[in-house]
């Protein structure tokens, strides 16, 4: 349908278009500690609270949220693309893309923007609730080990593909070589390509994820293990396993991995440097873990890790700050969602 366009009309949108102009202009490089300080106290308080409620009724949800950060910011920036749902004019967003299988966390954050949003309207960006989350769950994941203070400042972008994810995150199945080139590509280290691995002490991971791991051979998975995960994938189209060992469930761990009973944990996903011990032991999930005991600096790193876990919640905290700064793409409009699935101006 045609409409007439009256000029009111044409001067709100030509002011609502520099609003928009000005605001993605301030989202480069000014990130700040406390930058909701006068426009929303008590904003860290209130996502603390959520995130501290959705890990005690369940720890799962905790380890979602450290990797909704990365699958967030490796992908156009810290702009919670990865957040936006399909809609039929972007059918394909981030999250249906094959690389984010099994992401959540989704609930938390739009709890979290709910509350936001009636004490601030209009102000916090699911950008940087995304980011306040993962601090938060770290956090509390690690028993206070891993923290530290999160800049804030972010814009929520306006544009989410699941080619852009399914380019940028990295897959289980990469060599060294690739997961190397594909964090070069974002500017980190070989170094921080390890610490950030570490990540993968929490949570589970899709059978799908590690199919190729069921067939790996002894120098590459620990027998046992890989027997303890062939019964479980076995039971269900595609099951989930818990990524750390030390999570799995007694009775499967008593029947295929006798040897591993003592070392089995009442309190699941807790975040340490568990992964590097797993790692070394030739008992983690994912191809991806293995191949970084296969070049020379990563196994390096693999094992000062292991050895020293307060170095490891030390450089984690940091490498997460470091990811929580990948900007958006240069000239990308910004803004202050109102609901963290939809850009503005949708209709539902
Ligand atoms: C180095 C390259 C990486 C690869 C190839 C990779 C791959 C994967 C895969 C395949 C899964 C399981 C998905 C599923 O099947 O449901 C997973 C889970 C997970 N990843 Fe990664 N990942 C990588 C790096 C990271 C980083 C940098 C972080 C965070 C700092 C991270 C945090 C997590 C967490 C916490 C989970 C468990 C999620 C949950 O239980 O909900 N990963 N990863
Ligand atoms: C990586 O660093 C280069 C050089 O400083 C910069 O031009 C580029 O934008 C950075 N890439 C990302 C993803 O931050
Ligand atoms: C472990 O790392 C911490 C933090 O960097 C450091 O202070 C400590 O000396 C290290 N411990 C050992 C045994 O190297």
């Amino acid at each position: 349908m045609k409409k007439k366009v009256s000029a009111a009309a044409v001067t709100v949108a030509a002011v609502a278009l520099v609003l928009v102009a000005s605001a993605a202009e301030a989202s480069h490089g000014h990130l700040k500690v406390g930058y909701y300080e006068k426009t929303c106290p008590g904003v860290e308080k209130v996502v603390k609270y959520h995130v501290a409620k959705a890990i005690e009724a369940s720890r799962g949800s905790g380890a979602a949220l450290v990797r909704l950060i990365f699958h967030d910011c490796f992908v156009r920036g810290c702009d919670a693309s990865v957040l936006l749902d399909p809609t039929p004019a972007n059918p394909a967003t981030e999250k249906t893309a094959p690389i984010n299988i099994g992401l959540a966390g989704f609930d938390v954050i739009d709890a979290i923007k709910a509350d936001l949003e009636s004490r601030c309207p209009g102000t916090v960006s699911c950008a940087d609730i995304v980011v306040y989350a993962a601090r938060d769950a770290s956090s509390l994941l690690s028993n206070g080990h891993v923290h530290f203070p999160a800049p804030a400042g972010r814009l929520d972008g306006a544009v989410s593909l699941a080619a852009d994810a399914q380019r940028d995150l990295p897959d289980s199945t990469f060599t060294v070589a690739e997961l190397i080139r594909n964090f070069r590509r974002k500017n980190f280290t070989v170094e921080e390509l390890v610490i950030l691995s570490g990540a993968h002490a929490v949570g589970v991971g899709h059978c799908s994820s590690l199919r190729a791991r069921l067939a790996a051979p002894p120098q590459q998975i620990v027998p046992a293990y890989r027997s303890l995960l062939a019964a479980k994938c076995g039971a269900g189209p595609d099951p989930v396993v818990p990524n750390n060992v030390r999570d799995e469930d007694p009775k499967a761990v008593a029947a295929a991995f006798p040897s591993f009973v003592k070392k089995l944990r009442k309190a699941k996903d807790f975040l340490d440097n568990s992964y590097y011990h797993n790692n070394l032991a030739r008992i983690v999930t994912f191809n991806s873990d293995w191949q970084l005991l296969t070049e020379k600096e990563a196994l390096g790193h693999v094992k000062e890790y292991a050895e020293n876990g307060t170095l490891w919640d030390e450089d984690f905290s940091d490498a997460l700050v470091k990811l929580s700064k990948l900007p958006m793409p240069p000239h990308s409009k910004g803004e202050i969602r109102k609901h963290c699935r939809f850009v503005n101006g949708h209709h539902y």
